[in-house]
């Protein structure tokens, strides 16, 4: 048996919690490999958004399990903020939902210092979602991280104290004001929380399954272009959000992972600083925010928008070995006369289908390619010969340039909204 791998191919927000749903019941197994409460994949249940920060995007079935992987950080209060919102809907949560011992643990001080960091980078702030996920990331690799494992152990009050009391001294070279009080206080009644959970060794909980035949699906947050590793660095994220990092951060063999489902817009947003070569800066822009609904499921924040653009669709493809594509909010340019796809950048005054390496100092200009928009209603069309011929030459297109099949097409945040490719 493989594990299939769900992932965003752009800087996070594709849509990846819907499509997580959608697919959910043909596998038994859904796990996060990485990331923390910085993503906000959104769902619909009974009619309700629900929107989770942590928890695995098939907690809302009867018969999967759910795994918060090695390879996240996790904030103990809030997960029991959505365990809490999540029970509330009458959902068995703690029956259904695993956690690694290995998984790290977003302390009150790594919180405050993401806050330090950012401010002290002024006008070149990453524009981080301030959920300690950076310093996070930065403890475990200099090997000073607190695991979700040793809040079962005697000692841990007192890494905990030895913990806090080496941040506290970094903090004291910066000039920022913070309460951690409050903090600590959320932190330890989440702590109590998850010692209800179930605590397992990742790494075996899914191998076994693997070995029973379960079909597990990996489920990626963020997006490619925010990975530590390939991303638009330093404007990134602090974990491998590609398909490599399924492996480290659950566990899993690479011959072991089978399909590689990519998630893209239909066109292109970010949310935060960094390099973005299709940015639009006008009312084209405004006018795909606003119909589009683009402000972070996690910060509120509005999202930078702009055309899809394909050297950064195809690198990511490239990078996480994509096996199929699912394009989502198709519906949102229905309304648009023409459309439009970056299809290579220009570097040194030619047409380049790469990414350069400094992206973040040297905005390169962006060749489009323009297309006829489809101008009609999508919401009765269940099959991509349902669609108007335009879209159909849009879809065409883009697999042509991507040379990759694109399998299903979102058209509204409905579970039943897909278009089967
Ligand atoms: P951090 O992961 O909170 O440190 O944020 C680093 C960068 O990644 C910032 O630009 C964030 O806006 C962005 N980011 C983090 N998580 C997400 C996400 O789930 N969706 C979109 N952008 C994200």
């Amino acid at each position: 048996m493989t594990v299939d791998v769900l992932l965003g191919l752009q800087w996070g927000d594709e849509g990846k919690g819907k499509i997580v749903d959608y697919l959910a019941p043909n596998y038994d197994v859904i796990a996060r490999f990485q990331g923390g409460p910085n993503a906000g994949h959104t769902l619909y249940y009974e009619g309700q958004k629900l929107v989770l920060h942590h928890i695995p995007s098939g907690i809302l079935y009867d018969n999967i399990v759910n795994l918060l992987g090695n390879g996240m950080v996790i904030d103990p209060a809030g997960l029991q903020a959505e365990i809490e919102k999540v029970a509330a809907l009458a959902i068995p949560i703690l029956e259904r939902m695993f956690i690694a011992q290995k998984a790290h643990l977003i302390l009150p001080t790594h919180k405050i210092l993401d806050g330090a960091y950012e401010a002290a980078k002024g006008k070149n702030k990453i524009g981080s979602t301030l959920r300690g996920i950076g310093p996070t990331y930065s403890d475990k690799t200099a090997r000073n991280g607190l695991r979700i494992g040793d809040i079962l152990m005697d000692d841990f009050q007192v890494r905990y104290e030895a913990a806090k009391t080496k941040h506290l001294r970094i903090l004291e070279q910066y000039d920022y004001e913070f309460d951690l009080a409050p903090l600590e206080t959320a932190f330890f009644e989440g702590i109590e929380c998850l010692r209800k959970c179930q605590i397992v060794d990742g790494a075996y909980f899914l191998n076994e399954r693997l070995t029973k035949g379960q079909k597990i699906l990996a489920e990626g947050a963020q997006g490619t272009l925010l990975d530590i590793n390939f991303g638009t660095y330093p404007y990134v994220t602090s974990s491998s959000t590609t398909t490599s990092g399924v492996c480290n951060g659950l566990g899993i063999a690479p011959q072991r992972i089978g399909e590689v489902i990519g998630i893209s817009k239909a066109y292109c947003t970010r949310v935060g600083g960094g390099p973005f070569p299709t940015e639009l800066h006008d009312e084209v822009g405004e006018r795909i925010r606003q119909l589009g609904g683009e402000f972070g499921a996690t910060t509120g924040r509005p999202r930078r928008c702009g055309w899809i653009d394909l050297p950064a669709l195809r690198y990511a493809i490239m990078i996480n070995g994509v096996t199929q594509l699912v394009l989502t909010k198709v519906d949102i340019l229905s309304s648009f006369e023409t459309i439009q796809a970056g299809i290579a950048y220009e570097i040194d005054g030619k047409a380049s289908p790469n990414m350069p390496y400094d992206l973040d100092r040297q905005l390169p200009s962006v060749l489009y390619k323009e297309m006829e928009g489809w101008q009609s209603d999508l919401s009765s069309c269940r099959a991509l010969t349902d669609t108007p011929q335009a879209l159909q030459n849009y879809i065409e297109f883009l697999e042509r340039e991507l040379q990759v099949k694109i399998t299903l097409l979102s058209i509204g945040p409905n579970r039943e909204e897909l278009i089967i490719g």
